[in-house]
């Protein structure tokens, strides 16, 4: 399978946040609790040295419950401020403001004991694309929210969301890039639709999934599409389908309509709510 990215486009993202960390004082890192670790950049750690973090498993209504509970226990249990959210629906939002407080206690300390009272909290979303950072800020920010313009000197043009009184969100994103150093971290990134597909040979990605899926939650396939689920990889994807009609102009089997319908209904949560990564015991 073969990798790509855009070396411009990754250069002037890392740009961008390092610039935009500098404003504030909390980072609010998004990752998809369907593979949390393949989802998060280990740059963060030095993008965000020295500010508050909260870490968002989101999408977890896609993701299994059982793995949203134990990966948010394994990051608690790591030092991070974390939990899990559906940016779509809303669910999770509201525990994200006493979370915020919790992450920057320090911070609201310090300013009280210099007299400094009520100073906005200032906050930014990052996160790889298609994590759902914009979902966040629309959900979180709410209809509530107002955008307070340009501060000069304060915020170097930049557009901010007030949060009640006392939280300001950086509208724009920090977006960070994927690893693509681990072949498995690539292939957990396009199941979950974060690489574009044009890029990918979408039949030998839907063959991985199918071999992950009979080893990790074996029911699925045979309940979803009645077939049997041994065999090789691609001939459970011919059975698929066979199962669901995607057939060529000769009656053959067409895989490639096959794999790109399995990879779809993975993504949209059709095929239940499966965690690609096992949170550690
Ligand atoms: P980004 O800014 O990080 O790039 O992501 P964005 O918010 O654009 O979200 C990417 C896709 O993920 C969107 O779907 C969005 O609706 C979906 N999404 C975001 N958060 C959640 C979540 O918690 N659960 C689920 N199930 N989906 C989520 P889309 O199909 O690209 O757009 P649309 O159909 O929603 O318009």
């Amino acid at each position: 399978m073969d990798y790509q990215w855009y070396p411009g486009h990754m250069t002037r993202a890392r740009r961008q946040m390092q610039e935009d960390v500098r404003l504030v004082d909390l980072v609010i890192e998004l990752t998809d609790a369907r593979a949390p670790l393949s989802g998060r950049n280990p740059d963060i750690d030095s993008l965000a040295a020295g500010k508050s973090r909260i870490l968002v498993l989101n999408k977890s209504d896609l993701a299994d419950p059982e793995q949203n509970k134990a990966w948010t226990a394994f990051f608690r249990k790591d030092g991070l401020v974390a939990c899990e959210v559906n940016a779509r629906s809303g669910n999770g939002i509201r525990q994200i403001r006493p979370m915020i407080a919790e992450a920057c206690r320090e911070k609201i300390e310090r300013d009280r004991s210099r007299g400094i009272m009520n100073r906005p909290l200032r906050a930014m979303i990052a996160g790889i694309p298609n994590v759902g950072k914009s979902t966040f800020i629309n959900s979180f920010a709410g209809k509530a929210s107002a955008k307070t313009g340009n501060k000069p000197g304060v915020t170097r043009g930049r557009q901010w969301i007030s949060v009640e009184r006392t939280l300001q969100l950086l509208d724009t994103p920090g977006i960070l890039w994927p690893r693509f150093d681990d072949r498995q971290v690539g292939i957990r990134l396009a199941e979950i639709g974060c690489i574009r597909d044009e890029i990918l040979d979408a039949q030998e990605l839907a063959c991985e999934l199918i071999s992950w899926m009979r080893a990790a939650y074996p029911q699925v396939l045979s309940e979803r599409y009645g077939i049997s689920p041994d065999g090789t990889a691609f001939e459970v994807l011919g059975r698929i389908a066979e199962a669901r009609r995607c057939l060529k102009a000769g009656g053959e089997p067409d895989c490639g309509k096959a794999a790109a319908l399995l990879l779809d209904e993975f993504r949209s949560g059709r095929l239940g709510r499966m965690t690609l990564e096992k949170a550690p015991d």
